[in-house]
């Protein structure tokens, strides 16, 4: 599933501004799942929110769609490092994402709900827009492959041993 020049050219001038940012670029030394960093993570699911709503011609506002996803685990820190104070980091990073996001930068409506609604049904309360409703299901399609291709290179990875032994 590709974009077309003119989509890819709007999705890079969405996209290339937050990268600009150390904090934003700093989540490329996060694991989020598996082998995949937060920030190949986000810009999966900004890349593929943003081209399946295209294909299928919804209407969105497409620069808060991906500027949302790509701000939507700007949590900053390792969750996969057992600390008190985050110990519910599946119900609690949208919020912490969230502040960060305000610090950094000026969120409007629409990517506030995308950021904090993306978990869903985990966190309570539905998206409330087409484009939050679309980063949230993206995300977890996201997160289910990055999951499913860590075990799988780890089962290959283990291949040669299995057929030696
Ligand atoms: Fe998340
Ligand atoms: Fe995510």
């Amino acid at each position: 599933m590709k974009l077309k020049p003119d989509e890819m050219e709007f999705f890079r001038a969405c996209i290339l501004p937050l990268l600009e940012y150390e904090p934003v670029c700093r989540m490329d030394s996060y694991v989020q799942h598996g082998n995949t960093t937060c920030l190949k993570h986000s810009l999966a699911v900004a890349y593929y929110s943003y081209t399946i709503g295209k294909r299928l011609r919804l209407k969105c506002d497409w620069a808060a769609l991906v500027r949302g996803a790509m701000l939507h685990d700007f949590f900053l820190y390792d969750w996969h490092v057992r600390d008190k104070s985050r110990r519910w980091h599946g119900f609690t990073h949208p919020k912490a994402a969230l502040s960060n996001a305000n610090r950094h930068f000026i969120i409007n409506r629409r990517e506030r709900e995308i950021i904090l609604k993306h978990m869903w049904p985990l966190t309570p309360s539905f998206p409330r827009c087409r484009e939050a409703a679309l980063v949230c299901l993206v995300d977890k399609v996201c997160s289910v492959a990055e999951i499913f291709e860590s075990i799988v290179s780890r089962f290959y990875r283990n291949l040669p041993a299995l057929i030696e032994g």
